[in-house]
């Protein structure tokens, strides 16, 4: 069979663990001989990779499912592939539901993309839902960016957080080793890449299902060793992690932080909700009042870092007051970034079923009262820019205005600036911040730097 004239297109939802699944597809695509296709109706192939976080998140995939399946009875040689998390939690349902799908993949079977397809293309409808090991990946994915690139370090989750659909989809916690993760990283850096952001769904659990334990009973490989060991590499400037759990976040992690320069002063860590009985009912294993101290400590070795965060209002049974709890958590703390949502009861999941449910105008009420608080903080936090000369990675052009480009702080803030993208695509400029809002800044130009001195 050839493909050397096949086109592809990839439509992604959800996380950015999702985001670096598809640029890994979009490599073995790429390397079958299929070509990039920007509009989907003009491709042979074609890839969802669902996201079934939230409902509205998952219900999105269906109608483009819809207008796709239709394609199909018009151009039989059309392929179509659901991958990501609806696949791995809908599995052979999905073929039912729409019969006219070639292949379902869940995500553990990522890098087995190729031979699913071969399947496909002998005749077959598939489904790849069974929990494997997942394989070292061997081939080149197609990244988005070329400055900024995103490195997995642990797939999976084995928390159980009474709301949340991950493990079920994303499987157990399999984490990659370090030396194939520098290996990557090197890779990266030889290609021009300067800011790399490693990846888990719980990146605190880095490394305890590796073998090893130090002397003192400490598991050989965590995340924090992982940054010393990676550090060092060339050609990368900056490097970023995410999720951040509070349960299993150390001091020993935020000493490497401030300790290493590359390492950015920016912590996304999760707190979900303020109060500590619903956190209980969560199953997130920390108080409010542990999170307040990891914020403290961060703090005390790095008073300027950037905190970001996700919250869940309308848990089912939260009482007004709880969530007072949770706006007064957002009111002390200020984050430079908060990512909300209202609580959305997911298959599989044991606060779905649980009686108390709120209605959905209590969760959208609470919802837009956070909102507007979170908006009101994250412009405070932004105040502390003004007038200052912060170093920002060039990663492309405003897209609404041409005559800037766009990159970020270390503090990861979106910051404006007039110049040509030609030239500093890439590269670290000094920029005095001259306009400040909630969540983006406008600045100018001081001074524009190839490297850090090493
Ligand atoms: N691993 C990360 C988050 C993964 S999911 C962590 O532990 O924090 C990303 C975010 O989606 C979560 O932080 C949570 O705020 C939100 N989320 C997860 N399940 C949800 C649900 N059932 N309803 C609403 N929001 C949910
Ligand atoms: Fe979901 Fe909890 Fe795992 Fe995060 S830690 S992915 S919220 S189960
Ligand atoms: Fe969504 Fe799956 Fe990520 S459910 S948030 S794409 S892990």
């Amino acid at each position: 069979m050839t493909t050397s004239s096949r086109r592809y297109h990839i439509t992604t939802f959800g996380c950015q663990m999702n985001k670096a699944d598809s640029e890994r597809m979009a490599g073995i695509l790429e390397d079958m001989g299929f070509e990039w296709s920007e509009d989907p109706n003009q491709a042979d192939l074609i890839l969802y990779n669902t996201c079934s976080i939230r409902d509205n998140a998952e219900q999105k995939v269906y109608s483009y499912l819809g207008r796709q399946a239709k394609r199909k009875h018009e151009q039989p040689d059309l392929t179509i592939v659901v991958s990501g998390c609806v696949a791995q939690q809908e599995g052979e349902a999905l073929l039912r539901r729409v019969p006219e799908l070639d292949l379902v993949m869940g995500p553990q079977h990522t890098n087995r993309l190729q031979d699913l397809l071969q399947q496909v293309f002998d005749g077959n409808q598939v489904v790849a839902t069974e929990p494997v090991h997942i394989m070292e990946d061997i081939t080149k994915p197609r990244r988005d960016s070329t400055v900024t690139a995103w490195v997995n370090v642990i797939y999976g989750c084995n928390e159980r957080c009474t709301y949340c659909v991950v493990p079920n989809v994303r499987g157990v916690e399999q984490s990659r080793t370090p030396q194939a993760i520098r290996t990557e990283i090197e890779e990266i850096g030889r290609l021009g890449f300067k800011e790399v952001t490693l990846l888990g769904q719980n990146i605190d659990a880095y490394g305890r299902d590796l073998p090893g334990v130090t002397p003192e009973g400490r598991h050989l490989h965590t995340l924090t060793d992982l940054l010393y060991y990676v550090h060092d590499v060339e050609g990368i400037e900056r490097i970023r992690f995410a999720t951040s759990h509070p349960r299993y976040f150390t001091e020993r992690l935020i000493k490497a932080c401030a300790e290493l320069p590359k390492v950015c002063e920016h912590f996304h860590i999760p707190f979900q909700s303020g109060d500590n009985e619903v956190l209980k009912r969560m199953s997130r294993g920390y108080t409010h009042e542990k999170y307040r101290r990891i914020i403290d400590t961060i703090r005390q070795y790095m008073p300027d870092a950037s905190i970001s965060a996700d919250a869940i209002v309308g848990f089912p049974g939260e009482t007004e007051e709880q969530f007072e709890n949770t706006l007064k958590l957002v009111e002390d703390i200020g984050f430079d970034l908060l990512n909300t949502a209202a609580y959305s009861p997911r298959p599989g999941t044991p606060a779905a079923i649980w009686d108390e449910q709120l209605s959905e105008e209590t969760k959208s009420d609470r919802l837009q009262r956070l909102n507007h608080l979170v908006a009101i903080k994250a412009a405070e936090r932004s105040q502390r820019y003004m007038g200052r000369v912060e170093e920002v990675l060039v990663e492309d052009q405003n897209s609404k205005d041409k005559t800037q480009v766009m990159g970020r702080t270390r503090g990861n803030r979106l910051t404006f600036f007039a110049g040509d993208i030609n030239e500093l695509k890439g590269k670290l400029v000094k920029v005095r911040i001259t306009e400040v809002r909630a969540f983006s800044l406008t600045g100018e130009p001081v001074e524009v730097r190839e490297a850090l001195p090493v």
